[in-house]
């Protein structure tokens, strides 16, 4: 039987590659225009640094990581998200070494989680996020947030809704937690397993369960607009001022918490409404983590950032019927009529390459007529065609696939030919 790939994961074919390249470019000239600078991790970690950046009490952490022994019994993590690489990278390598700086970074690639599969939501997945470490100024959460908007502008999705939260500092953050303790302790066997272990360990994300959403302890639960200190309320309003002065569109929600553990501040999601799109409706997250340098053996600097699925993007595109437009045509396909034409025409196709025309020949030795149809498979927008005689009289014929119309030229000439009638068809 042959062998398939594994579950939870797909191949990006070549017919499709061309949608994620869109997609890649739009991101890299985005980040490019806030100065964000490209940063590659590792796909594999050292178990240690999740457990301790993203929390050992989010499902993440608990249930969702490939975690295996090396070779040299060391217990090693495939990455389930970006931020804490970036940050361990960021400490390991002293980016903070200078101060008053801000540290922009970007990354694209792929995650794991072993989650349960569903359209939207794979095993291997591709994320694209952003880290902005070193300054906890609130224009950077709005910055942050800006970006985000601009790349789905810049994608063409219209039914996006960004939703925003704070989880307050940590003192505000620590009282909140005292309270959702007591008001959910008493009602603890009435939820189910997941939030019965939450109550203690991470009680905020009993907030945002799917399954025990409609109880009506939820609906009570203390709000932690109630428990934010005046910092943290401060801090909060001037995020939202500045996303009113960017005219950002966002909708407050108090149950907004975020399923790992290292946010404080600002937490915001980002939703497709799109028809169609299915439950996966998430598109991206983040939000503030001052203190995760710090979990990871750094000093104290505070960071921001977010993560989008890359995945989720193109099936959001999908959903809106948003055309990506596609440039895999080629310029010239060479055409040889004969055994001794093929040479030449090998030839050819390197000259024309070494002038930037994108080309292609028959690999076969077949036919003309399988050799044109070829040519109209593969969209090209030329043909020349290299017949025995024609090679002794040194003239050659260039088609123009579009019009038809066929004429001759000199053979010395014809990459000149090519490239000025390429030059006149790009205009
Ligand atoms: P996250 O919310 O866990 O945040 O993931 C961000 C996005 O990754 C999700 O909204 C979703 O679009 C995509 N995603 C997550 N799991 C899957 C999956 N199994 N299949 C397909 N797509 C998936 C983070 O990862 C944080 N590191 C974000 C962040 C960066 N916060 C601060 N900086």
């Amino acid at each position: 039987m042959a062998i398939q790939s594994a579950k939870g994961t797909y191949d990006i074919l070549p017919k499709d590659i061309s949608k994620w390249h869109y997609l890649e470019d739009i991101i890299k000239k985005t980040c490019q225009l806030y100065n964000y600078k490209e940063i590659r991790t590792p796909m594999f970690e050292s178990t240690e640094l999740f457990i301790r950046g993203v929390g050992e009490a989010t499902d993440i952490v608990s249930k969702e990581m490939y975690t295996f022994l090396d070779k040299g019994d060391r217990s090693i993590t495939l990455r389930p998200e970006g931020t804490a690489g970036v940050v361990r990278s960021y400490v390991e390598h002293k980016l903070y070494s200078e101060p008053n700086q801000i540290t922009k970074l970007y990354y694209m690639g792929p995650m794991f989680r072993y989650e349960r599969m569903q359209r939207g939501r794979t095993r291997q997945f591709y994320q694209f996020g952003v880290e902005a470490l070193g300054c906890e100024d609130p224009s950077v959460d709005a910055e942050i947030i800006a970006l985000s908007v601009r790349i789905f502008k810049s994608l063409g999705l219209k039914e996006v809704k960004v939703a925003i939260n704070t989880l307050g500092d940590k003192e505000s953050r620590l009282n909140y937690r005292e309270a959702l303790i007591k008001h959910f302790k008493p009602i603890e066997k009435e939820l189910c397993k997941d939030c019965q272990r939450r109550i203690e360990q991470n009680p905020l994300r009993v907030l945002d369960c799917k399954i025990d959403k409609t109880h009506p302890a939820m609906e009570t639960a203390p709000k932690m607009a109630d428990y934010l200190n005046d910092y943290s309320k401060l801090f909060f309003e001037k995020v939202l001022s500045y996303l009113g002065d960017l005219k950002i569109d966002y909708e407050l929600d108090q149950n907004l918490v975020r399923g790992l553990d290292y946010y404080n501040h600002t937490v915001y999601e980002v939703m497709s409404n799109a028809e169609g799109f299915g439950a996966q409706s998430a598109l991206g997250g983040g939000g503030r983590y001052n203190g995760l340098v710090e979990e990871v053996g750094g000093p104290d600097i505070p960071g921001v950032g977010f993560a989008f699925g890359m995945d989720r993007l193109l099936l959001a595109l999908e959903a809106e019927n948003i055309e990506i437009p596609i440039q895999d045509d080629i310029d010239v396909f060479i055409v040889s009529m004969s055994e001794k034409t093929y040479n030449y025409a090998f030839f050819l196709q390197e000259a024309l390459r070494n002038n930037h025309v994108k080309c292609e020949k028959d690999y076969f030795n077949r036919k003309v007529k399988a050799q044109f149809k070829q040519a109209d498979k593969l969209n090209a927008t030329f043909t020349i065609i290299i017949g025995e005689d024609e090679l002794n009289n040194g003239r050659i014929s260039l088609k123009n696939m579009k019009t038809q119309i066929q004429e001759e030229v000199n053979l010395e000439n014809v990459v000149n030919e090519i490239i000025k009638r390429l030059e006149v068809k790009d205009e």
